[in-house]
């Protein structure tokens, strides 16, 4: 990992914390953004000090217009140059109480090879790399706790009777009578390998292994035949996961807001603003950062007819309003924001952050946001946390017979355990979800994660697996016609806040 560290902003101070307030900053962002300039986060404080909030703007704007023609950022300078900034009255200072006593910030590193835009030429020498690099890099998982592991062709030349461990990819499952029968594939050869259907244990996780895996089997040559004696799954480790970390703040997790639909809840997602705002609750004053994966807005054209289920028909309105709504997220929380299948960019994994015009109306909202890729590794404090939408998820429920939409309350946690087992955010290659060719598979999940938090799905879900606590966010929209048709129940209107110390986590739900 070569991780960035990320210069956020220093503390700044809540502008009051009630509800007053909260609303006199969004109005201000509006009648900046309604009038084509930008606050800055220092000037949203000047104004809410000021006498008459908004004639201090207009008065700011008209100063901009006449002298910095051409701007469209007010900053502190174009406050001040506009108003007397009164001094603190005695007790004010108990106002910012909350602020004054929270923790530092936490320290924030992104992994930046999740920030680049990639291209591919699809050619097949592109391909090849890809698959190599999907091989060497859980091999080297393996390698961590299986001795003398050898190579495919080593294995086809085996004497009779001789067993060893290989790693390889799953190409291939066909059922017979009295065995299943898995092709292998490595860099180094082909081979067909027979799971005995008399071995019920073996049998089960050779079942349960998806298409495109990499596994590690302990194979045993038997006259032309070679035998599996076990199947193992990259997995994650036990015992690994240290259970308390230094600093205690919380995350809070959200997901799927799709801002511009008909069946988005503005009405719970003001309930929590309402709550995130309210500077009195411990909670809230320990959160330090707001990671939003993915689906922010509904988009455009991102399914057949969906101007029908839209509100809002255009990107550059759906932006607008998720703006101010993240306008009214308290300073005193980062913003971070990973792309989901309906943002405006592409949609093969590894996706790029939101970038270009796009992203500059977001950041009219008047605050430093966090753009992250998807997906995203971020170290927040001294925790790992993997944020990824999710879409990888739709080709597990395709093909593990016991999961489906309908029962997703119920298996949610089970379809992201089987994304940690294999290691890999989409380990089916070449099904619904699009996966970029790159030199490095980015999707192979090569570090230990304290969090993984994930949406898409719609359906929320705390749990833990094997030390690891797997978060799905639910969502903010209304079941869908769609949804309606697959029997899917969505949980609307969740915020999950864990706490980075013990990793302890609450869904709240806003109703
Ligand atoms: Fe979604």
């Amino acid at each position: 990992m070569a991780p960035r560290k990320i210069a956020l902003s220093g503390n700044v101070r809540v502008i009051g914390g009630g509800a007053l307030e909260r609303r006199l900053a969004k109005k201000l962002v509006e009648e900046a953004m309604r009038r084509g300039y930008t606050l800055t986060k220092r000037a949203l404080e000047l104004l809410g000090s000021a006498e008459d909030p908004i004639k201090a703007l207009d008065k700011a704007i008209k100063e901009v217009q006449e002298r910095k023609r051409g701007s469209t950022v007010i900053d502190a300078a174009d406050i001040e140059g506009v108003m007397v900034i009164p001094s603190p009255p005695r007790g004010v200072e108990a106002t910012f109480e909350a602020a004054a006593e929270a923790p530092p910030e936490p320290e924030i590193e992104v992994d930046e090879r999740f920030l680049n835009e990639y291209r591919i030429k699809g050619s097949i020498d592109e391909f090849n790399a890809y698959f190599r690099s999907r091989y060497e890099k859980s091999r080297r998982i393996f390698e961590e706790r299986l001795v003398g592991l050898v190579d495919l062709r080593s294995v086809l030349k085996m004497r009779d009777g001789q067993e060893a461990y290989t790693v390889a990819m799953l190409f291939e499952k066909r059922d017979g009578e009295r065995a299943i029968f898995i092709a292998l594939d490595d860099p180094t050869a082909q081979a067909t390998v027979i799971v005995p259907k008399n071995d019920k244990k073996l049998i089960e996780v050779a079942e349960s292994v998806l298409p495109d895996s990499i596994i590690a089997v302990k194979v045993c040559k038997r006259g032309e035949s070679l035998i599996a004696r076990e199947i193992l799954l990259p997995d994650i480790p036990t015992g690994l996961q240290e259970k308390w970390a230094l600093g205690d703040f919380n995350v809070c997790l959200i997901s799927d807001l799709h801002v511009g639909s008909k069946k988005f809840r503005d009405d719970l997602f003001e309930k929590f603003l309402d709550w995130i705002n309210r500077s009195g609750d411990p909670e809230v004053r320990e959160t330090r950062i707001l990671i939003i994966a993915g689906d922010l807005i509904d988009g455009v054209g991102v399914y057949p007819n969906q101007h029908n289920e839209l509100e809002i028909i255009s990107l550059r309105e759906q932006l607008e309003k998720l703006a101010g709504l993240v306008s009214e997220i308290p300073p005193h929380i980062k913003v971070a924001i990973v792309p989901g299948n309906h943002e405006p960019i592409q949609r093969a994994l590894p996706q790029p952050p939101l970038s270009g015009e796009y992203r500059s109306i977001l950041e009219k909202c008047g605050r430093e946001l966090l753009f992250l890729g998807n997906p995203a590794w971020i170290r927040v404090g001294s925790r790992l946390l993997l944020v990824y939408h999710g879409q990888g998820l739709d080709d597990i429920i395709q093909s593990v017979p016991e999961i489906s939409h309908s029962n997703l309350n119920e298996r949610i946690g089970e379809a992201m355990e089987i994304m940690l087992r294999h290691r890999h955010l989409c380990p089916i290659y070449g099904e619904s979800t699009p996966i970029l060719p790159l030199a490095e598979d980015l999707l192979v999940i090569d570090k230990i994660p304290s969090i993984l938090h994930v949406g898409h799905v719609h359906v929320a879900y705390a749990g833990a697996y094997r030390g690891i606590r797997v978060i799905n966010a639910g969502t903010w929209q209304e079941q869908t016609s769609y949804q309606r048709s697959m029997g899917l129940n969505p949980t609307v209107g969740v915020a999950a806040i864990v706490n980075l110390k013990d990793l302890s986590v609450r869904l709240k739900q806003f109703m």
